[in-house]
């Protein structure tokens, strides 16, 4: 290639980078006039005096029901229960739309990314996740991808995501999902990325299909939202204000459920101790609700997560009752400190923690009690950090979630000036989890020589001639016993004891499951 050649082949490479750049301002501006809603976290922060609207009507629109007729989708779910039980939602209405499940993530032809913003390191991975599907796109340009969850609700990571993840085709938000047929088809007819994210929460929508992800134990909304606003947690901009399912609404899907042979269902909610506080005209509220629910015939029922601040006597009185309200309390108490709680936000102290926990024992005495721990708060010092050990120690949890303190955008908490390095941080988390491994392997080694009854719920992971499933206080038992016995109760006598796991041997199938209260 001669000089005047080579001057003219690079005045092309240019042309074409132009064109290319010109193009992708044009559409990159088209998000913003046409499609682009941005969300906004200090919208979603404010609470308004509306009452909570309750929409029966949804339905799947005639034109959209042959929308996924020969196509295939994927979920993949980051995050807690609330975001699994979105996910089978969302399978609900794809299903509905005559889409298939597939696990191929190299055939399907539509990805959602349910995402969590909870911490950053969530976050990052999701990040990685939209990154590999990069080329996945370039081959495949007719797949869609979405991202969908917590994350949408946040204005710096759909900013992100315009900017530098072109190969998503829509965002939308934890509000919204009833929307995903609209959504879907508008990502089929628009070359622009979609983005529908609504920052203020919407109505209580019932009546959505669900494909729920087992046969044997299954998820239950009870309320959305959160109205804490602890001062780390991003939970309340993401999710929206609380608001309250119907009661009637929540008993006849647990009616239903049993009805299908469901053997245990969860409770729903970021803190299920404020439910019915928001519904009008009536006082009813989660002990009331855990009382209907124990007349239903379902074996076994769990709730989270309870946050300790309003944890009424009622309820304790009906979990102390037995019937299929189950002995285990997940109870978050994040410090230790007085200090550090109150800067947290969480509106109890330690000794009120501790004076709630004794009046639980006393009234529950085989309680296994288990908590959230975040270490590293800002400006925590070791003395107060100390404080978390010995009120571990007091209350003898028998697991423990433990996080290091991650700082997020928008939160009252990351104005928080932090004088603790990421070392010592880490050494706390060490710390505390030595403690928490110590506690639990206590707790198993008690069952060593018992007969605990154990929900069976399939074969396990790395044997299937094992079978493996939970006790009533969520203690993973693998047992070898007839595949029949998968989907039911069952009694299983400790053999061994391991520091996550029991292993035992098949007594029987438990003869009596639920002793009505
Ligand atoms: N609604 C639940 C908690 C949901 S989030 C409750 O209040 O109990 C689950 C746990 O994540 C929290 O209990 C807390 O321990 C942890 N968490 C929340 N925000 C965090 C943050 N910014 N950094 C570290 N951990 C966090
Ligand atoms: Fe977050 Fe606190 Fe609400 Fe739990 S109660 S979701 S920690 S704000
Ligand atoms: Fe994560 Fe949202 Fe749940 S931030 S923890 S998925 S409510």
């Amino acid at each position: 290639m001669n000089e005047e050649q080579r001057k003219q082949s690079s005045i092309n490479i240019l042309d074409e980078r132009d064109k290319k750049a010109e193009k992708e301002t044009k559409d990159y501006s088209k998000y913003f006039e046409h499609v682009y809603q941005p969300p906004s976290l200090k919208e979603a922060k404010k609470r308004g005096k509306q009452s909570v609207q309750y929409n029966d009507d949804f339905k799947i629109e005639e034109k959209y029901r042959n929308m996924g007729l020969g196509r295939t989708f994927l979920i993949k779910t980051y995050g807690c229960q609330m975001n699994a039980h979105d996910t089978e939602v969302m399978a609900g209405i794809l299903s509905a739309l005559g889409y298939q499940a597939t696990d191929d993530i190299n055939t399907a032809d539509v990805i959602l990314i349910n995402t969590c913003a909870i911490r950053e390191n969530a976050e990052n991975k999701v990040f990685s996740e939209i990154g590999n599907l990069k080329h996945l796109k370039r081959e495949r340009p007719d797949a869609l991808i979405g991202v969908c969850g917590c994350m949408s609700q946040e204005e710096s990571v759909v900013n992100k995501i315009l900017k530098s993840y072109q190969n998503v085709d829509m965002i939308f938000g934890t509000h919204n999902i009833h929307r995903l047929p609209a959504i879907l088809e508008e990502a089929y007819l628009s070359k622009a990325m979609v983005v529908e994210v609504w920052s203020k929460e919407g109505d209580v929508v019932e009546n959505l299909p669900k494909v729920r992800a087992g046969n044997i134990k299954a998820w239950v909304n009870i309320m959305y939202g959160c109205d804490k606003f602890c001062t780390y947690c991003i939970v309340p901009f993401t999710r929206g204000k609380e608001r309250s399912r119907r009661p009637e609404d929540i008993i006849e899907e647990v009616r239903g459920l049993a009805r299908e042979g469901y053997q245990e269902i969860t409770l729903l909610g970021q803190n299920v101790n404020s439910y019915g506080k928001d519904i009008e005209g009536i006082d009813y509220g989660l002990g009331d609700l855990l009382e209907d629910i124990s007349k239903i015939d379902i074996p076994r029922v769990r709730f989270t997560t309870s946050h300790p601040w309003d944890f009424t006597d009622r309820m304790i009185d009906i979990i102390a009752k037995g019937g299929n309200i189950v002995p285990h309390i997940h109870l978050p108490v994040q410090s230790g400190n007085d200090a550090v709680l109150k800067i947290m936000g969480r509106k109890y102290t330690r000794e009120s923690y501790l004076e709630l926990v004794n009046k639980i024992k006393t009234a529950i005495p085989d309680i296994a009690l288990t908590t959230d721990i975040i270490v590293g708060y800002p400006n925590e010092t070791e003395a107060q950090f100390e404080e978390t050990l010995s009120l571990y120690d007091e209350v003898e949890f028998e697991h423990a979630y433990t996080y290091i303190y991650s700082q997020r955008d928008g939160t009252p908490a990351a104005k928080m000036k932090d004088n603790v390095p990421q070392d010592v941080k880490k050494a706390r988390l060490q710390a505390l989890n030595k403690k928490v491994s110590y506690y639990s392997e206590r707790a198993m080694s008690k069952y060593e020589g018992e007969i605990v009854q154990v929900l069976c719920e399939g074969t396990s992971k790395r044997d299937d001639t094992v079978l493996s499933g939970y006790t009533d206080k969520n203690k993973l038992v693998n047992f070898k016993a007839p595949k029949s016995m998968i989907g039911k109760i069952v009694d299983v006598k400790i053999d061994e004891a391991k520091q996550y796991s029991l292993n035992g041997t098949f007594v029987q199938q438990t003869q009596k499951t639920v002793v009505m209260p």
